[in-house]
C-alpha cells in the first residue's frame, strides 16, 4: 500500500472524518498509523512537520514518559487525550498522536529536530493537526472570523498547561474572550446585562467561537431561530397579532444583549425614542394605521410623557389583542 506523507495521511483522514464519528476515526487513523508496511518511505524532513512512515517509528508513551516524566504524569490523570492510549487494547499513541513518530527524537538522544514542536508550527498547520480528530465537531472553523484572521486551537486551548474546569482551555471564559475582545468587555460591565461576568452565562451560550454560518458566529436554536428564543421562549411567538418588527428585524434592532443602561437591555434608554423610529408622523405613509407623534385618535398628548409600554405590554406579539395591551 503506497502512502505518501504526510499530505494524503492529513486528506484522507479529514475526508473521512466528514462522514464518521470520532471513534471510528481514531482507529483509522492508528489502523493507518500503526499498519503501515515496513518498507522505507520517501521521507520529507523538516524541522517543523515530522514525518511518519511506519509503525516501527511509533514508540508509545511509556518510552516518552522516562525523560518526560512531568508531562506525562500530569497528562495521563488530567488530559481527556489520554483515552487515545486505551485505543487498540491499550495501544494507541497518546503522546505521538500529535507528536509525531517519536524513534528518531529518542534515538538522537531527544533531539528536538525529529520530533513536531508546536512552538515551531503556523497557526494553519497546528490547527490542521487537532483538526484531523476534531473537523466532525467544528465544520465551520475554517470559515469563521477566528480563523480569519489567524486564531487558532493554541490561542484558546492549551494541551498541556491549562488552567479551566474544562474543555482544555487557556483561561476561563469570559476571561479567556477579554483578553482579546476589549468592546464587549465594556458592553458588560454596564448596569443590565447577561450574567456572564457572574459565571451564570457564557459568551458561547450565544457564540460559537469554532464558527457558525451566521454573522458574528452566532449560533442558532435547533430550528434555526434567533439563538435567543432558545432561553426566551415566549418572544417569538408565533402570535395570533405579531408585531412583524421581531421577526423580519430580530431581536437586535431594539436590544443590545452584551449590555444597557436600559433594565430591558434596550439600545435606547428611554423606549419611546425606539417606538416613534417607526410609529410617527412622518411614517403615517408606510405605517398607515400607526399612530401621528401625539398618538392619533387614541392617543392624546399625554402618552408622550408615558412609556409606550405601559399600555402595549405584549410588544413582542399578542394571541389576545391587536394592540398587543394584553
Ligand atoms: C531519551 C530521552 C527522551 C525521550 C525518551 C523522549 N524525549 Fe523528548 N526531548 C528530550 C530532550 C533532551 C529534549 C530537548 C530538551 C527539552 O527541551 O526538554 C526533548 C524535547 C522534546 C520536545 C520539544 C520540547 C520543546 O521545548 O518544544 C517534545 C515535543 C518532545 N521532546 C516530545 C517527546 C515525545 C512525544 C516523546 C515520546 C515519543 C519523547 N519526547 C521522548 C528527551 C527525550
Ligand atoms: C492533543 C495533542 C497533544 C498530545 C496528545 C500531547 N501533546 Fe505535547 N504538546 C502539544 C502542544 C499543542 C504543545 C504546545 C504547548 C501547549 O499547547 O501546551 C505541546 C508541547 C509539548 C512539550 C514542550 C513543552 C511544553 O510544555 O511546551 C513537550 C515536552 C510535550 N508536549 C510532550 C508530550 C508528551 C510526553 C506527551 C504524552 C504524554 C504529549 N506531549 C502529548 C500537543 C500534544
Ligand atoms: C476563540 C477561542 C477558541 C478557538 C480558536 C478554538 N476553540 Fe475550541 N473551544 C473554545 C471554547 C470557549 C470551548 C468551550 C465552549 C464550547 O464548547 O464552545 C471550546 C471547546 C472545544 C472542544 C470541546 C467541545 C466541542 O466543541 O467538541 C473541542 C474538542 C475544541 N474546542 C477543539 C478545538 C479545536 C480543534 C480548535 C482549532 C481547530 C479550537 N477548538 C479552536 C474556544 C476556542
Ligand atoms: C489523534 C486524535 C486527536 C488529536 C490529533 C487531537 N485530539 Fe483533542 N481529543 C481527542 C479525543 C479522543 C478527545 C476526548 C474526547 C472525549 O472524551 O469525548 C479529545 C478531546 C479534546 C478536547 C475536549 C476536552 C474536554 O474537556 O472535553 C479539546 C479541547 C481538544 N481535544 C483539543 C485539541 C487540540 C487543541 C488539538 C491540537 C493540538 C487536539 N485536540 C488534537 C483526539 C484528538
Ligand atoms: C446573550 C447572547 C450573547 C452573549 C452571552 C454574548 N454575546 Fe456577543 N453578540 C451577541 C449578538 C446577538 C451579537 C450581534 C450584535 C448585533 O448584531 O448587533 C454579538 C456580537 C459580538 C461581537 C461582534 C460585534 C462586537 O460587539 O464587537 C463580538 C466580538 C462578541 N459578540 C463577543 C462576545 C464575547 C467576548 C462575549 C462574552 C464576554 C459575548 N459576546 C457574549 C450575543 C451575545
Ligand atoms: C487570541 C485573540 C482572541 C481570542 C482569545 C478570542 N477572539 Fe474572538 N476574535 C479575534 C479576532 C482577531 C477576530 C476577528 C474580528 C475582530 O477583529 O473582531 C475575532 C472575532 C470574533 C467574533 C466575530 C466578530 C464579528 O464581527 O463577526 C466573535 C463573535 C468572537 N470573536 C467571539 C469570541 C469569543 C466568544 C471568545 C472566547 C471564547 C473569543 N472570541 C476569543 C480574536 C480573539
Ligand atoms: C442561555 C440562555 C439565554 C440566551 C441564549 C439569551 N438569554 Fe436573555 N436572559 C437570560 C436570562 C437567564 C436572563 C435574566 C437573568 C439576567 O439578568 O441575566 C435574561 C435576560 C434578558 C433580558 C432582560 C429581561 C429582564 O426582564 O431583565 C433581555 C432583554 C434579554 N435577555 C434578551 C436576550 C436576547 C436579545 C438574546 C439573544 C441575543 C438573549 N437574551 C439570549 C438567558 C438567556
Ligand atoms: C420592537 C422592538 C423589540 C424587538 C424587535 C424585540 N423586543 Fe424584546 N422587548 C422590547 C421592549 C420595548 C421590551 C420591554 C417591555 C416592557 O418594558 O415591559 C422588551 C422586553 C424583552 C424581555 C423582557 C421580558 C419580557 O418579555 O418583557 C425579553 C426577555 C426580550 N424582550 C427578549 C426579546 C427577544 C429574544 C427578541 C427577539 C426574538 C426581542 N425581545 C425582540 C422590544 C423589542
Ligand atoms: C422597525 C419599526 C418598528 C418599531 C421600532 C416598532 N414598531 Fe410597532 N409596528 C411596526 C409595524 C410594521 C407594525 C405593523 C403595522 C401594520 O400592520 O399596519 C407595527 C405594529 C404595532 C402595533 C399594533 C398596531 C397595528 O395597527 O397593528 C402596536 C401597538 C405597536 N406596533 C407598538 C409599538 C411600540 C409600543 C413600539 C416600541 C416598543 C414599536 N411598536 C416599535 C413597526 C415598528
Ligand atoms: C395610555 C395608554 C397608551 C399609551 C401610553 C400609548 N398608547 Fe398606543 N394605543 C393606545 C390605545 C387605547 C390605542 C387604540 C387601541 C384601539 O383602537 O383599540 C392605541 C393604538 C396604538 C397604535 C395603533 C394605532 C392605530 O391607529 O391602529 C399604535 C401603532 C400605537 N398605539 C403606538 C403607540 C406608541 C408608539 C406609543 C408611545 C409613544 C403608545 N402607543 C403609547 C393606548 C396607549
Amino acid at each position: 500500500m503506497p502512502v505518501d506523507y504526510p499530505a494524503s495521511e492529513v486528506s484522507v483522514v479529514r475526508r473521512v472524518l466528514r462522514v464518521i464519528p470520532l471513534g471510528i476515526v481514531l482507529c483509522f487513523i492508528h489502523a493507518v498509523v500503526l499498519a503501515q508496511p515496513a518498507a522505507k518511505q520517501v521521507q520529507p524532513q523538516t524541522s517543523s512537520h515530522v514525518v511518519a512512515t511506519n509503525s516501527s517509528d511509533y514508540i508509545g508513551s511509556e518510552t516518552c514518559a522516562t525523560c518526560h516524566d512531568e508531562a506525562t504524569k500530569k497528562f495521563d490523570t488530567n488530559n481527556p487525550h489520554a483515552r487515545l492510549a486505551l485505543e487498540h487494547g491499550t495501544n494507541g499513541a497518546t503522546c505521538e498522536s500529535c507528536h509525531g513518530p517519536g524513534k528518531a527524537h529518542v534515538d538522537g538522544g531527544g533531539d528536538v529536530t525529529k520530533i513536531r514542536q508546536f512552538s515551531k508550527l503556523s497557526t494553519g498547520q497546528a490547527d490542521e493537526i487537532c483538526q484531523t480528530c476534531h473537523a466532525d465537531g467544528h465544520p465551520n472553523f475554517e470559515r469563521s472570523q477566528h480563523a480569519q484572521n489567524r486564531v487558532g486551537c493554541l490561542n484558546c486551548h492549551s494541551i498541556h498547561a491549562s488552567t479551566s474546569k474544562a474543555d482544555l482551555l487557556k483561561v476561563d471564559q469570559p476571561n479567556l474572550c477579554y483578553t482579546c475582545h476589549k468592546g464587549p468587555r465594556i458592553q458588560f460591565d454596564q448596569a443590565f446585562h447577561h450574567k456572564v461576568n457572574e459565571g451564570l452565562m457564557s459568551c458561547s451560550d450565544c457564540h460559537n467561537p469554532h464558527g457558525t454560518f451566521r454573522d458574528a458566529q452566532l449560533r442558532t436554536t435547533p430550528d434555526q431561530n434567533a439563538i435567543c428564543a432558545k432561553c426566551h421562549i415566549d418572544t417569538l411567538g408565533p402570535f395570533a397579532y405579531e408585531h412583524p418588527v421581531v421577526r423580519t428585524n430580530g431581536c437586535m434592532y431594539c436590544h443590545s444583549p452584551h449590555g444597557s443602561p436600559n433594565p430591558r437591555m434596550l439600545r435606547v434608554s428611554v423606549v419611546n425614542t425606539l417606538c416613534l423610529q417607526c410609529h410617527s408622523s412622518i411614517n403615517l405613509v408606510k405605517f398607515p394605521n400607526a399612530s401621528s407623534e401625539q398618538g392619533g385618535p387614541v392617543h392624546d398628548q399625554s402618552i408622550q410623557y408615558v412609556a409606550c409600554t405601559t399600555c402595549h405590554v405584549q410588544i413582542h406579539g399578542s394571541n389576545a389583542a391587536f394592540n398587543f395591551f394584553r
